[in-house]
């Protein structure tokens, strides 16, 4: 039995005020009543709100949203590289924290989480919202045997990370605007930042920090026309350790494909993601604004886009996109 199984059936069969029997769910999830009670007492120290009705079974009142290392590190799949994971109340900048360590010392796959963050930044140094409470805010140290200009798949890996888990935890459909903000009923609900250094004599880098910002509760009133989040898309207020767990997994499992060479595999799942293509965006580059038809991802995750001077091949590092 999961802990995922076990909730979701607390949920369905002993939520909104119905009581479930012990043996009911032990007779469904294949255990023993003492293994359901184990379970449930794990879940209570979580700080999901179970009710024991006297004779009777438990009712589920609530679902837990504390982020903590022990739900994230349940949530982890076993074969989970186990380092370090760091959960912080507020700070400035998960990335900024982390690029403050020791990163040639630290193991990869650190992980650091907070609450809130005083300082969020997005690509070109644009603020993150990053309310206490309202979402989830994570980065993540690897140290990928790749030259400096590949760096962009592991960005393309997170955001086909945070896709894949939305669509299971929360089942809910999103898409990716190229090349690192993930979006939902046209609104952005997920920015990713990634960093890193440069071994200059290797020209590998040394290592990457990706800092995924995901809007999970309620969204700031200066950007709610341009921002969602997961309650207002879904109306319910996700448990982040859990996706922060499954962001992880899936993390762990697609830089396998690309450390094995299946960086085709990873496009062709980014092609059918993504937002822009077949649209006409607003091309802002450092010294231009231009319009032109988003037409294709090629084969190094460089967007192409057309228009009536011909063919132009935007690489991730110097481009924003606005939606026309
Ligand atoms: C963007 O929208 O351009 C990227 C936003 C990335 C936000 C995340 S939140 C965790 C990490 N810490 C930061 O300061 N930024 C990233």
């Amino acid at each position: 039995m999961s802990r995922d199984e076990l909730l979701s059936m607390l949920e369905s069969r002993g939520g909104g005020g119905k009581i479930v029997t012990g043996e009911e769910l032990a007779r469904a999830l294949g255990v023993s009543r003492v293994a359901v009670w184990k379970a449930i007492n794990a879940l209570r120290e979580d700080g999901y709100a179970i009710e024991s009705v006297k004779a009777r079974g438990y009712r589920f009142l609530s679902r837990n949203d504390v982020l903590s290392e022990a739900s994230i590190r349940r949530g982890l799949k076993p074969r989970f590289p186990g380092g370090r994971i760091e959960v912080l109340k507020t700070i400035d900048s998960t990335n900024a924290f982390m690029k403050r360590m020791d990163l040639s010392a630290a193991e990869e796959w650190l992980v650091v989480v907070a609450d809130g963050q005083t300082a969020g930044r997005g690509r070109k140094n644009r603020p993150f919202y990053s309310r206490p409470g309202e979402g989830l805010y994570m980065s993540l140290l690897l140290k990928p045997d790749l030259p400096p200009d590949e760096t962009r798949f592991l960005t393309i890996c997170a955001g086909l990370a945070v896709c894949g888990t939305l669509e299971r935890v929360c089942r809910l459909e999103s898409r990716i605007k190229w090349v690192n903000d993930v979006y939902c009923n046209g609104k952005k609900l997920c920015g990713i930042l990634t960093e890193g250094a440069v071994s200059v004599e290797q020209q590998r880098m040394s290592h990457v920090v990706v800092g995924i910002g995901l809007n999970t509760g309620a969204v700031d009133e200066e950007v709610g026309d341009i921002a969602t989040s997961v309650q207002q898309a879904t109306g319910r207020r996700p448990d982040r350790s859990l996706l922060a767990a499954e962001i992880l997994n899936r993390m762990e499992s697609l830089c396998l494909e690309l450390a094995g060479g299946h960086k085709k595999k990873l496009l062709d799942e980014y092609r059918d993601r993504q937002l822009v293509i077949g649209r006409t965006v607003q091309v802002m580059t450092g010294t231009e604004t231009f319009r032109a038809l988003a037409t294709g991802i090629d084969d190094e995750g460089a967007l192409i886009v057309e228009n009536e001077t011909g063919r132009i091949r935007l690489s991730a590092e110097e481009v924003s996109l606005k939606l026309n």
